[in-house]
């Protein structure tokens, strides 16, 4: 069984504020995605859908006269960089094993080029799923970020994932 639970993190008020900011359905379906794609390239479903969930938490608010400005957020945004970090220090607080926390923070870290230097990189498979996920959800003009859903179907589908998460880590084990 997975250590800490999506609900858990999804209950935690620092997913609250920061993914919230970066729109809970946007994560809720890259969260699906990946534990979707993790199948095919034999990655951990468990770590691929907490890194699915987690991986914008990282977001700045880049608000100018109450407009997102989008000049801003090009030049100066290192939301893969406070992602990662974020998503670390709270999956350690909630007791999460310390190779998975690892792991979670590297996928979102590469989850998008915009914090690596130029060039081509090898990901690792559990970062390039991350990648993929985030790209099936994306919408024109960055609606997938402004997206909602109730709070109740929300706590739904993240209840409805964790139990997808312990169905494949059984079959797995055995
Ligand atoms: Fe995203």
């Amino acid at each position: 069984m997975a250590k800490v639970k999506l609900i858990d993190i999804y209950n935690h008020p620092i997913s609250q504020k920061y993914i919230r900011r970066s729109g809970m359905a946007h994560a809720i379906s890259v969260a699906y995605y990946a534990l979707h794609l993790a199948k095919g390239h034999n990655v951990n479903p468990d770590w691929a859908a907490k890194a699915g969930f987690l991986h914008d938490i990282g977001h700045y608010e880049w608000y100018s006269d109450g407009q997102w400005d989008y000049q801003q957020y090009r030049e100066y945004d290192i939301h893969p960089i406070k992602g990662a970090e974020r998503a670390h220090k709270l999956l350690i607080r909630l007791g999460e094993d310390k190779q998975a926390a690892k792991e979670i923070a590297h996928a979102i870290l590469f989850h998008t080029d915009s914090a690596l230097p130029k060039g081509k990189y090898e990901l690792a498979p559990l970062q390039k799923i991350i990648h993929l996920a985030d790209e099936k959800d994306k919408q024109p003009e960055n609606l997938h970020h402004y997206r909602k859903i109730d709070r109740l179907k929300e706590k739904a589908l993240i209840q409805r994932l964790d139990q997808k998460i312990e169905n494949v880590m059984f079959e797995k084990s055995n």
